[in-house]
């Protein structure tokens, strides 16, 4: 009995540590994200338009509503907002969720998705 209370304290107190420790569900990697944020700076950077529309901000945003920025009209008329999924499926593949649109360039790895995507939520402002 007494042997299974120490069991059962150990566990709760092992829980708590993983769980204090571990990521939020789903959240990316920021500074990998930074990394890979190099790839993309061949179109965009946070703060000037290029290529591709500037990106400060971006996460919360309206698609295409940078208003300084030529936009294709896939991009312009989309109506969606730039979130966690819609971002990921951009990433995923530009053609194939807005046909149309002017960006050739993805990535492949869902993990790299959401590192990117953390990186570009926490350049808000
Ligand atoms: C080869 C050039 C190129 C690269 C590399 C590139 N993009 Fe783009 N991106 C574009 C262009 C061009 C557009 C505008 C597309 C349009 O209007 O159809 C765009 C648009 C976007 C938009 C929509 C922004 C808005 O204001 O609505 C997001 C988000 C975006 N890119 C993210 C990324 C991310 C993240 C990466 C790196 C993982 C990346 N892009 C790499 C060229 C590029």
């Amino acid at each position: 009995m007494k042997i299974a209370c120490a069991l059962t304290a150990a566990a709760v107190v092992l829980t708590a540590i993983v769980l204090g420790h571990a990521p939020a569900l789903g959240a990316g990697d920021a500074s990998h994200g930074e990394e890979l944020y190099q790839g993309c700076q061949d179109c965009h950077s946070l703060d000037t338009n290029d290529i591709g529309p500037k990106h400060r901000g971006v996460f919360g945003r309206k698609a295409g509503s940078v208003p300084d920025y030529s936009y294709s009209p896939a991009v312009k008329n989309s109506g969606i907002t730039w979130t966690d999924d819609t971002l990921d499926r951009w990433l995923t593949d530009p053609q194939k969720f807005l046909p149309g649109s002017r960006m050739f360039y993805h990535l492949d790895s869902a993990k790299d998705r959401a590192d990117v995507i953390e990186y570009l939520k926490q350049r808000a402002k």
